[in-house]
């Protein structure tokens, strides 16, 4: 098991008061595999990233990374984990405007105090491969929004991490170009064995998707596959829209199935 998280609790203080933030959230996340999680602002998504990426640690709970469990020292999670296992992948792609697209991608390897010849042969390969290596040279700031998001998907690989997080990573992208980056997070789980958890609003990744969850009050809740035609055409999560739903019949139409990972490739 690459990630599994076992009844992780998150508090945060707001002015005096303790407010729960995440309750209870179990997941388990093989190599290879695709969860997506949708779920209202403020619900929690966010936080369990963080979590996750070590960049805050639970209240309660444990998480285990390929099969070990993580001791926090002072609230921290172990820097190799941090650094070298984990590529996180933002809506607002978080690039360094002012530097040039290689200098953000090799970013991490810098951190971690590799950034030789095996790492700019590693960032051309990444270049190439997101369509983008005519850029290398060009400040990321002037890159369009799509482009950035390739840059910033190639920083989060140049550890090459067996882990992705995604942030609603197309949030702010147009649906060809969020299609385009979708595209490019299934190739990672497919041919790479990448584990990739990713939050978003947006139909494609949940077909795709092994394990698809909806965030309510903290509470992480798994969608039953038959159930995620319900996400389409609302602005309604799936939860909501089966509590909508009258109680079936016994001789209604059983739900339409999703497609799943093999229908519906390519056609690019
Ligand atoms: N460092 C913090 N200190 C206190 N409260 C916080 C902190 N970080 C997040 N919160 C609160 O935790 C709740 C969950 O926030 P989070 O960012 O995880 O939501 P989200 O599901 O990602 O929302 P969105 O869809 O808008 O991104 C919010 O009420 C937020 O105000
Ligand atoms: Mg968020």
């Amino acid at each position: 098991m690459m990630l599994k998280l076992e009844g992780v609790d998150k508090f945060y203080r707001i002015a005096g008061k303790t407010k729960q933030i995440l309750q209870r959230v179990d997941l388990e996340l093989k190599e290879g595999e695709i969860a997506a999680v949708t779920g209202k602002s403020g619900c929690g998504k966010t936080t369990m990233l963080n979590i996750i990426a070590g960049l805050t640690p639970p209240s309660h709970g444990k998480l285990y990374f390929m099969g070990k469990r993580i001791v926090y020292l002072f609230d921290l999670m172990p820097s190799w984990i941090r650094n070298r296992k984990i590529g996180f992948i933002f809506q607002t792609f978080k690039l360094i405007n002012e530097e040039t697209v290689a200098s953000n991608i090799l970013l991490p390897a810098r951190i971690r105090g590799h950034a030789g010849k095996k790492e700019r042969m590693r960032m051309d390969s990444l270049l190439e491969r997101l369509g983008i290596a005519e850029h290398k040279h060009m400040r990321a700031g002037l890159l369009s929004g799509g482009q950035k998001q390739r840059v910033a998907i190639a920083r989060a690989l140049i550890n090459d991490p067996p882990l992705i997080l995604a942030d609603e990573p197309t949030a702010n992208l147009d649906k060809a170009t969020s299609l385009e980056i979708f595209r490019i997070l299934e190739s990672l789980a497919v041919d790479e064995k990448k584990a990739i958890l990713i939050v978003t609003h947006k139909d494609y990744m949940f077909h795709r998707a092994e394990r698809v969850f909806d965030m309510i009050d903290g509470k992480l809740i798994p969608i039953p596959k038959e159930n995620m035609n319900l996400y389409f055409d609302t602005m309604m999560t799936p939860i909501e829209r089966m509590g909508e739903k009258p109680a079936a019949a016994p001789h209604d139409s059983k739900p339409v199935k999703a497609t799943g990972r093999s229908a519906d490739k390519g056609g690019k």
